[in-house]
């Protein structure tokens, strides 16, 4: 990983695990429930999505005390759609994070409740926070709901199940992970600039940037399924061709795959040519998504 990353990461990533702590730390909910939405939480995630929104905060040159918030709450969104990706009814993983999947630990009734708790709480909590306006804030909840519901990650994860032992087409799989995944991570990337009130020519440049890092984040994902051990991704290797899974090295070779996803990676990058503002970061955080290997 490149300096100017490594060090934002360095920075960012204690200031988010403490801000996931004390939101969920002092709710007022059964005991059992906190601590299976604690345990997923906690279990430690790369948190791209945080810190993409910080990124881009940083990048437009604009503090806000509550972007933390916000970038914390989006950490809540995934790490429930990960809950609830290991269950039994979905992809039936044993392993995440490098521990057992919340519903190996805690059954799948509380699993399920707790992914319900972290979807509704992070709305609140948005609603809630006192340093972004009424204006942005809604604008925030509204493209939250969008991206993260039937529109976007749910319904992309709805076309990945009825697209298990079919064949689907390259336009068909690319619809699936833009939802799937794409959608949230893109919003993760959006939200920054929303809190920035960002000019619409920079959102426009930024949502363009994020489209392409969003498929390019799962395409790496499939890719590290076949290449990577278990141990090194902290969730089962392998898992997508067992349970026939469509993905980008099952359509299109697994050389075909790679060169789609630097494909993905030139048009990211490309799509901040034109804006004007500071883009390192961008491009450093485009350049690992494209390279991670876990
Ligand atoms: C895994 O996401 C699920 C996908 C959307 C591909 P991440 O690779 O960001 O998982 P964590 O948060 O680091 O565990
Ligand atoms: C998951 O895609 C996308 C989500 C919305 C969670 P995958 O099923 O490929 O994610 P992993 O490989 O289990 O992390
Ligand atoms: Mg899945
Ligand atoms: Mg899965
Ligand atoms: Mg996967």
């Amino acid at each position: 990983m490149t300096n100017l990353l490594n060090s934002f990461i360095q920075t960012n990533q204690p200031r988010i695990e403490k801000t996931l702590h004390d939101l969920i730390k002092d709710i007022n909910a059964p005991q059992q429930l906190k601590e299976a939405m604690l345990y997923s939480l906690q279990a430690g995630g790369k948190r791209i999505r945080p810190l993409y929104t910080l990124a881009v905060l940083e990048e437009l040159d604009v503090r806000n005390e509550d972007a933390i918030i916000v970038a914390s709450t989006i950490e809540m969104i995934h790490t429930y759609s990960l809950i609830h990706d290991d269950l039994p009814a979905m992809d039936n993983d044993d392993l995440r994070r490098g521990k057992p999947t919340n519903h190996k630990v805690f059954g799948e009734a509380l699993a399920i409740l707790a992914g319900d708790a972290l979807i509704t709480l992070a709305f609140g909590i948005i609603a809630r926070l006192s340093n972004i306006s009424p204006e942005l804030k809604i604008a925030l909840i509204d493209q939250l709901s969008f991206s993260a519901g039937a529109e976007g990650m749910v319904g992309g994860q709805v076309l990945d199940m009825l697209g298990e032992g079919q064949t689907l087409t390259l336009a068909q799989l690319e619809q699936v992970h833009v939802n799937k995944t794409g959608a949230l991570l893109s919003y993760s990337i959006l939200a920054g600039a929303i809190i920035a009130n960002a000019s619409e020519e920079k959102k426009t440049a930024l949502e363009k940037y994020a489209f392409h890092i969003g498929l390019a984040f799962q395409i790496q994902d499939d890719i590290l399924d076949v290449e990577g051990t278990s141990e090194q991704l902290g969730k089962t290797a392998g898992k997508d061709l067992i349970s026939e899974k469509n993905t980008y090295p099952s359509i299109l070779t697994m050389e075909g795959a790679k060169t789609e996803l630097q494909n993905q990676y030139n048009q990211a990058f490309q799509a901040l040519e034109t804006v004007q503002m500071h883009k390192g970061l961008l491009v450093e955080f485009a350049d690992y998504i494209t390279k991670r290997s876990k």
